[in-house]
């Protein structure tokens, strides 16, 4: 059975500390660095911007999992590409025209991701599931970080891999909020291939540790 890959999200760090807590995540079996983008429209919230992700991206030796919570994400596909992010995620409920969005982020030689709200169906992906590299399932109301799971989304990681499965696509399933070694675990063995994880590592009393234990729970059981 493969492992999940972790996706710390750097929201949670210590942001007078960025660049030694990014520094313990590239030590660490992390796989990729979490960047979640606020605009105060489409969520309640202003997390930090392209000046600063700039830095970051500089920093980080893992590669950028860039979960854009903005409205008109197409706007900034420059941004993101001159980061040299890995992935581009984008909310479905933040764009109209959702193919031609997915295709302007392979062109700009990126992998595509959807994010779906906690109350977005599955089933709004399926004519364009086999063009994304990976759906990001939120787990919580995008805005904050340390809310609790909603324990729904177990139901909507079995739904989406069986879209998954059924339309032969390559798409990851990624799952986004409140996420710990209890609810990771949960994920897990519904079919979750990625888990982000915000507060449950930044704020574990070692970080190293709780990216191991979060990276092995397969093999605990
Ligand atoms: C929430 C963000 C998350 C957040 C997760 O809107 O998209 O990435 O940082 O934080 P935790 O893991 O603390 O719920
Ligand atoms: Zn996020």
């Amino acid at each position: 059975m493969m492992k999940p890959l972790i996706s710390p999200s750097l929201l949670a760090a210590d942001f007078a500390n960025l660049q030694r807590d990014i520094d313990s995540i590239n030590r660490s079996e992390a796989d990729w660095l979490h960047l979640d983008v606020m605009d105060g429209v489409f969520v309640p919230n202003i997390s930090f911007g392209f000046p600063v992700m700039k830095r970051i991206a500089e920093l980080s030796r893992k590669p950028l999992d860039v979960h854009l919570m903005i409205v008109q994400p197409e706007k900034f596909m420059n941004e993101v590409k001159e980061m040299r992010a890995m992935t581009m995620n984008v909310h479905y409920e933040a764009c109209i025209h959702h193919h031609r969005v997915i295709q302007q982020i392979k062109e700009a030689g990126m992998k595509a991701a959807i994010t779906l709200n906690p109350s977005t169906p599955v089933a709004m992906l399926s004519d364009i599931i086999q063009d994304l590299d990976m759906v990001l399932l939120m787990s919580v109301n995008p805005g904050f970080g340390g809310q609790k799971f909603i324990p729904h989304t177990l139901t909507k990681v079995k739904e989406l891999k069986d879209l998954i499965e059924r339309m032969h696509s390559k798409a990851l399933i990624e799952v986004d909020g409140g996420v710990n070694l209890e609810t990771g675990r949960q994920l897990v063995h519904a079919g979750a291939d990625v888990l982000v994880a915000g507060n449950a590592i930044f704020k574990a009393p070692d970080m190293t540790d709780m990216i191991h234990r979060l990276k092995n729970l397969k093999a605990e059981e």
